[in-house]
């Protein structure tokens, strides 16, 4: 399933970077030539994308290569968002465009079936270390992701237009977020059909910027278009 406009964004002579592809799932169905770029590779993944093996933070691309980076839930694990996010402004066109997605650190809710208030604890690698011994650099990253004004402050240093795309949730998307797949983990008590009861106002007044500043802070799910990187 893919979960943003990317299809729509991009055409069959686009080449697209999957940064953090994992399984290639999201990306493998798109209209473009894909180049699905992880530190591992799944193994249960899909043979219809060339993979290449790389750290986002160092990518094996020259400057200008690709017109679309889709990124999504790769920023928590990352260890320096500026040094990751400043490679993706490099590696895109000058009309390049980033789709970026990632769980708000501060949202009452774990995207990893851990409690939610891990993330208000101080990031500390002892804390990590506890979570898990083999992997504490995984978690203490993915454990206090980047919150929402530090990753729109390296966005905006690296991009001339940020949007903040939360709101503008395609169906699927919203339903795998509030639906029944993932109401254990995602708003416990708000259901698919009540958060659908609420979105018209939840729109509507976030066109008035105050809220919208607000929602950006405290939407529990963290999504940015980036355009135009800076060279
Ligand atoms: C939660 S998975 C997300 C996979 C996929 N994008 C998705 O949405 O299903 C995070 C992936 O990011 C990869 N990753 C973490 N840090 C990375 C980095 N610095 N460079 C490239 N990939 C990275 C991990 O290996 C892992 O496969």
């Amino acid at each position: 399933m893919l979960f943003l406009d990317l299809d729509e964004a991009t055409s069959s002579t686009d080449l697209v970077l999957d940064l953090g592809t994992k399984d290639g799932r999201k990306t493998a169905e798109i209209d473009a030539d894909v180049a699905a770029v992880d530190l591992v590779f799944a193994e249960d993944r899909s043979d219809e994308l060339s993979y290449i093996r790389g750290d986002g933070t160092n990518l094996p691309f020259a400057d200008n290569t690709f017109d679309a980076v889709y990124c999504d839930q790769v920023l928590e694990h990352v260890k320096n968002e500026e040094d990751f996010i400043s490679e993706i402004a490099r590696v895109l066109k000058p009309n390049g465009c980033l789709w970026l997605a990632f769980p708000n650190r501060y949202a009452v809710n774990s995207p990893h079936e851990t409690p939610w208030w891990i993330s208000l604890v101080p990031k500390s690698e002892r804390w990590a270390a506890l979570l898990s011994e083999d992997e504490a650099s995984y978690y203490i990253n993915h454990e206090w992701p980047v919150g929402p004004t530090r990753a729109r402050q390296v966005c905006n240093k690296y991009f001339e237009h940020v949007e903040f795309a939360s709101l503008r949730l395609r169906d699927e998307y919203r339903d795998w977020f509030v639906g029944n797949k993932r109401t254990s983990v995602y708003p416990p008590t708000t259901s698919g059909k009540s958060f659908d009861k609420i979105l018209p106002a939840i729109l509507a007044i976030g066109h008035v910027s105050l809220f919208m500043y607000v929602f950006e802070r405290l939407w529990p799910h963290s999504e940015y278009v980036c355009r135009l990187p800076k060279s």
